[in-house]
């Protein structure tokens, strides 16, 4: 099947490489001529584990390339997906600029039955919005719109695609939804459960999906906080609560708060597309808020602890988003290092992959270190923010050694507390009762 996917940032390029491994013909088509330059030269513009492998591979056997010219991957697609971006306004909502502008390059140039899937994260009316456009521009136009959601997780999003727990489908007409069971026969013939819906149900069920998730976050979160405030261990608390299966163990792991490109600007799209539907959605409203707050939780206790010492430096380890990606995008390590250096201390930081995406952000001021050892010299405390492996098995004897005051803040509580202050260190994690 021949298919052509818009937009080859993380979801467009895991999903046409993927999709050419399955046995489709598959453009890749993006604005940006530098990133399909790199693209077509077998490189990856991002960090994703076994992405490159992918796209060399499908390149190589002749199934996957990567084009600047839409009207060409238009005119000889079955099946168009659009994956571009969907950032948020300024007042939370979706920003569906680049959506709609794909939509309407379509409209203009497409002269078959060609199914545009919206594979975009866009809020529950955006199908009817795109239809409407469609036949607004050219009204003999025989496009028709799909809702396919995507469920990937960077970081796992090679392989995330290809063993989902269920696809998601919305469309108006039984063509539409056979043309999607052809697209993902190689997946579905493996047992993956294909829901069939209505427009609005499938853009819903992405929103859904991702607040809750979010919501999760923010309750051990909360729980955590309580924690701190009462003695209590929540690393306990959360793993006795997992034991209960109506709960399960995952996305209980409390930290300082969820970043990365997706549960903070969903969270927002989705109360502020029920605002303008006239409702009022101020619980979830409040999970944005409260992550917000828990990403600069630490700052007070960071100045406390590092004053008390008449210390002036800390090493913040970790800036990516999550693990195991480049991606810095909403990591609460933005939030913290202006944070930390407004205070006036000085910031060394380490990242083994992101370092370059965030410096773009945090500029210079900040001291970029090229290994764990060389961010702790003469450090008075560290700070982890994300959970890379290099961070779990550290040395913590030789680190002390290097540092000017052996204090510790874990972020996202990989550390063992009584190891640590047997080691010399003075330690803090979130909810482990240390305040
Ligand atoms: N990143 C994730 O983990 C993830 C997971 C599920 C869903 N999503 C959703 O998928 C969508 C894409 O996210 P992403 O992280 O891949 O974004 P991204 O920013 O990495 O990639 C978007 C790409 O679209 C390109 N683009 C913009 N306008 C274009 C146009 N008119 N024609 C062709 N290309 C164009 C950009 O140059 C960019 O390469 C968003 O709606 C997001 O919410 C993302």
């Amino acid at each position: 099947m021949k298919i052509s996917i818009f937009g080859t940032g993380y979801v467009g390029l895991v999903t046409g490489a993927s999709l050419a491994n399955l046995g489709h013909e598959v453009v890749g088509i993006d604005i940006d001529p530098q990133k399909v330059k790199v693209l077509q030269q077998g490189e990856i513009p991002f960090y994703e584990p076994g992405l490159k492998e992918l796209v060399q591979s499908n390149q190589h056997q002749g199934r996957l390339r990567f084009t600047t010219d839409f009207q060409q991957g238009i005119l000889s697609a079955e099946a168009i997906f659009n994956c571009v971006g969907t950032p948020s306004n300024v007042d939370g909502s979706a920003d569906l600029r680049f959506v709609l502008e794909v939509t309407s390059t379509i409209a203009k140039y497409s002269t078959s039955y060609q199914v545009l899937i919206n594979k975009s994260t866009v809020p529950p009316g955006t199908a009817r919005r795109c239809t409407a456009l469609i036949r607004q521009l050219n009204p003999s136009s025989q496009v028709e719109v799909v809702s396919n959601p995507e469920f990937l997780k960077q970081g796992n999003a090679v392989y995330d695609f290809n063993h989902p727990d269920k696809i998601v489908v919305g469309a108006q007409s039984e063509k539409a939804f056979q043309v999607m069971q052809k697209v993902y026969h190689g997946l579905v013939k493996t047992y993956i459960p294909l829901i069939e819906t209505i427009w609005e149900t499938a853009e819903m069920i992405k929103y859904a999906n991702n607040s809750f998730l979010a919501t999760k976050i923010s309750f051990i979160n909360e729980i955590a906080n309580i924690c701190d405030a009462v003695h209590a261990d929540v690393k306990i608390v959360a793993k006795a609560m997992g034991m209960d299966q109506r709960i399960g163990p995952k996305f209980l792991n409390a930290g300082i708060g969820y970043g990365g490109s997706c549960f903070p600007k969903d969270v927002c799209a989705l109360y502020s597309t029920a605002h303008q539907n006239g409702y009022q959605a101020s619980f979830l409203e409040e999970v944005d808020a409260f992550n917000e707050r828990q990403k600069s939780i630490l700052v007070p206790r960071i100045l406390k602890a590092v004053r008390a010492v008449n210390g002036d430096t800390v090493t913040v380890w970790g800036l990516s988003f999550k693990p195991k990606t480049s991606d810095v995008r909403g990591a609460p390590s933005l939030l913290l290092v202006p944070q930390l250096k407004e205070a006036g201390l000085s910031v060394k930081v380490y990242d083994p992959v992101a370092q370059e995406e965030a410096r773009k952000i945090l500029g210079e001021g900040v001291t970029y270190c090229s290994s764990i050892t060389e961010s702790v010299i003469n450090s008075d405390a560290i700070i982890l923010v994300t959970e890379w492996d290099e961070f779990r098995n550290v040395d913590f004897t030789e680190m002390g050694l290097k540092m000017k005051n052996r204090i510790i803040f874990d972020g996202r509580n990989i550390y063992e507390p009584d190891q640590l202050r047997q080691g010399g260190f003075e330690y803090y994690g979130i909810g482990r009762g240390s305040f």
